[in-house]
């Protein structure tokens, strides 16, 4: 079992996932060693604060070890991905990898016998809509909430629209034109509860939460004036927010997709995001590697 992206998964094995992880946050002694003597490879091909050190603290905590690889400073710049791949499954029970392209999660999954976690593709970011619906159900306790999305319909949208369709969430989503989610993606979401909105304000209203993204991903650097152009107007502040609590995966520039005032405010709750990384993340790799009912 991989987790390369939330299509493989309903909403019921979400939800159990979630339970696991608040479990593990409430009680982390309880889960200390059950990875003992397991090790899992991340192999990064772009930067990261949180997605590294959540699953480093995370198998960390459950008694395993994680070994960080740089895309640059590896033979994975020289040598076949899959026989990279074929290697490292030798030595680890658990391969995380944050890639460029959503083909090279597949590939690496297709080559793997161990489980593969997607840290991070063009496309989906999996384990951050796991810990971002962790988040909110901690501070809403039901699942029917309503959440706005507004910015870039990046790989955050994605995995956010298929993470509330399938919980049975409300999600409105406001992009500039051209800038839409997947084509897929929206397509599912259209039959399980997602909204598109032109206005930002049309999509924020009524909603608990209001969520956004950088509005230039990582290795999007070469357009950076033309997006930051097609984004005026997508800015989360004050008045948007209105009542909603305020998320964002981080890492945020101030001032662009979201202003310093509603990020330091009082219904923030993007720290508790980056937290639950850890827990979430902590209940994906125990349910990949089957030792979650233990
Ligand atoms: N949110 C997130 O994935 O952060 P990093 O890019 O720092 O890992
Ligand atoms: N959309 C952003 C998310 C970073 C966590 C990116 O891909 O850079």
């Amino acid at each position: 079992m991989d987790l390369t992206s939330l299509w493989d998964y309903d909403g019921s094995w979400i939800r159990d996932t979630i339970d696991l992880a608040i479990r593990i946050k409430k009680e982390p002694k309880a889960y200390r060693g059950l990875l003992s003597s397991k090790v899992m490879s991340m192999l990064f091909m772009k930067p990261s604060t949180r997605t590294r050190v959540s699953f480093e603290a995370g198998m960390g905590g459950l008694g395993g070890q994680a070994i960080y690889l740089d895309f640059r400073t590896t033979n994975f710049t020289k040598g076949a991905l899959k026989d990279e791949i074929r290697c490292l499954e030798r030595y680890c029970d658990i391969i995380m990898a944050r890639v460029m392209k959503n083909e090279q999660i597949t590939a690496i999954s297709e080559a793997s016998k161990v489980p593969v976690i997607n840290g991070l593709c063009d496309m989906f970011h999996p384990c951050q809509a796991l810990a971002d619906m962790q988040t909110v159900y901690e501070k809403l306790r039901r699942w029917d909430f309503r959440l706005a999305y507004v910015g870039d319909g990046n790989n955050v949208a994605n995995s956010l629209i298929l993470a509330c369709s399938k919980l049975g969430a409300e999600i409105s989503v406001s992009t500039p034109i051209g800038y839409e989610p997947d084509g897929d993606v929206v397509e599912f979401g259209l039959k399980n509860g997602l909204r598109l909105e032109k206005e930002p304000k049309a999509a924020c209203r009524g909603a608990d939460i209001v969520y956004t993204d950088t509005w230039v991903s990582m290795g999007e650097e070469q357009e950076k004036d033309k997006k930051l152009r097609a984004f005026k107007g997508y800015q989360v502040d004050e008045n948007l927010l209105g009542d909603a609590y305020f998320m964002h995966c981080l890492p945020a520039i101030r001032g662009q997709e979201v202003t310093s005032g509603v990020l330091d405010s009082d219904s923030s709750i993007v720290y508790d995001q980056a937290e639950n990384r850890m827990w979430a993340q902590m209940a994906v790799i125990l349910k990949l590697l089957g030792k979650d009912k233990q």
